[in-house]
């Protein structure tokens, strides 16, 4: 064997098994903290976050790369972390009482699971979310692909808004029913957490990673000085990229766009408003990038998924309700439900056998917008016209409008389906299901 050819050889084998048995091993600790929410000139208050911040650290691996992280909790509330949009095992999903104990403060859990697909998650506390997230419990966990896309800046973009009370710090109504009982709680301040590692140019190439955050606000984002595609959803590349004109996401809900950027001043995340647009947030651009040539925004790989059983669907209906301004069933024993129930019950929504494909019609009986969302499992929105649309994980529902969705149970476990409007999951809109 000649020199050259045995170092290539050598290093292809010290790096091959690196790339994937790979370990993200770290600490996430849930603490206290004080954190600049309001621009530089208002004080900065105490909020809730981990390792020291409000978001979380971006927590980053590869597609099939184990993820070990060992959570400890500092909050003096229990606590548990959940990863948003991954296809897990049952046992990591981070939900007390149907998956794992709770958390107590001053104790720690061990999570450690590979993430199967490449994309755009993120995690949250699953305990008191409607609290513990609207204090700044979350970060983003994002899965590269092992053949990333070509661009010149990865960022990532939480969009979120907060309650800040006259005093000038988070207020402290968690539990107001009267938010619960209508669209839930709604910051009076609302910013995009931008998170760009280098300075960004005129005609640069981004990928650009939006995740809400929020609890319970529906963020239409009009994106200002680039032109691109979206490429993917949830976490979930689209087979066709889609146009970024009237982007909307609910609670939970992620897009990545690729695009490139047309302004030579700044790239602006802004909330189309009846009066003047409001700016969420905004990239100032430095200088030019002549390097990058002109080319078509391709679809990212696709993650594997299995193929739906189209001759043996079973069709089930979740029908939501509660809330103010309309009937429900009596026996609701809060404010809100699905199927004349509110919580978690000791019979599930449905127990599936392990890949099964069902069609669910959700149905939105009631006068607000809901955010639902499976855990452990991605679904296919059915689409107007009878086909197969994105595959998501979260999916918004309108009053009165039915959405169906087709989903493969393939994940074994005991699995929460709840509004992501995190103050509606408090009053009583969620359920669970079991696939053996
Ligand atoms: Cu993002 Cu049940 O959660
Ligand atoms: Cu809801």
């Amino acid at each position: 064997m000649k020199r050259r050819d045995f170092l290539t050889a050598a290093s292809a084998a010290i790096i091959a098994p690196r790339l994937s048995w790979a370990t993200t091993s770290q600490e996430l600790i849930a603490e206290p903290v004080i954190a600049q929410i309001l621009p530089s000139d208002s004080p900065a208050f105490a909020m809730w976050g981990y390792n020291g911040s409000t978001p979380g650290p971006e927590l980053r691996l590869s597609q099939g790369e184990l993820l070990d992280v060992r959570f400890l909790n500092k909050v003096g509330q229990g606590s548990a972390v959940h990863w948003h949009g991954i296809r897990s095992d049952n046992a990591m999903d981070g939900v007390p009482g149907l998956t794992q104990d709770i958390v107590q403060s001053g104790d720690h859990f061990d999570y450690r699971f590979r993430a199967p697909d490449a994309g755009t998650f993120w995690y949250h506390s699953h305990n008191r979310s409607w609290e513990q997230v609207a204090k700044g419990l979350y970060g983003p966990l994002i899965v590269e692909e092992n053949k990333p896309p070509d661009v010149d800046h990865d960022i990532t973009v939480l969009i979120d808004d907060w309650r800040i009370s006259v005093e000038g710090v988070l207020a402290g109504d968690f539990d107001n029913m009267h938010d619960q009982a209508h669209a839930g709680r709604m910051g009076n301040f609302a910013r995009a957490i931008i998170n760009t590692k280098a300075p960004v140019q005129t005609r640069d190439r981004l990928r650009l990673r939006l995740i809400n955050v929020a609890t319970d606000r529906i963020f239409p984002i009009d994106l200002i000085g680039i032109e691109g595609k979206v490429v993917a959803l949830d976490g979930m590349p689209l087979a066709e990229p889609q146009d970024i004109s009237g982007l909307v996401l609910a609670p939970a809900q992620r897009a990545d766009i690729i695009a490139d950027v047309t302004s030579s001043d700044n790239v602006q995340f802004v909330f189309p408003t009846r009066d003047d647009p409001y700016v969420l947030g905004e990239i100032a651009l430095e200088g030019t990038n002549n390097n990058r040539a002109a080319s078509d925004i391709l679809p990212l790989p696709v993650n594997t998924m299995a193929q739906p059983d189209l001759d043996n669907v079973i069709s089930l209906t979740l029908t939501m309700e509660g809330g103010a301004m309309s009937p429900r069933s009596s026996s609701l024993t809060d404010i809100w439900g699905f199927n004349g129930q509110s919580g978690l019950n000791d019979a599930p929504f449905h127990s599936f056998e392990r890949g099964q494909t069902a069609r669910i019609s959700m149905v939105n009986d009631t006068r607000f917008p809901h955010g639902i969302h499976l855990h452990g499992h991605h679904f296919f929105e059915v689409q107007a016209d009878g086909m197969l649309g994105a595959f998501r994980d979260t999916t918004l529902v309108t009053p009165g409008e039915t959405r169906d969705i087709l989903c493969i149970f393939d994940n074994p476990g005991k699995w929460l389906l709840h509004c992501h409007m995190l103050g509606h999951q408090a009053a009583g809109m969620k359920t669970w299901l079991e696939v053996s």
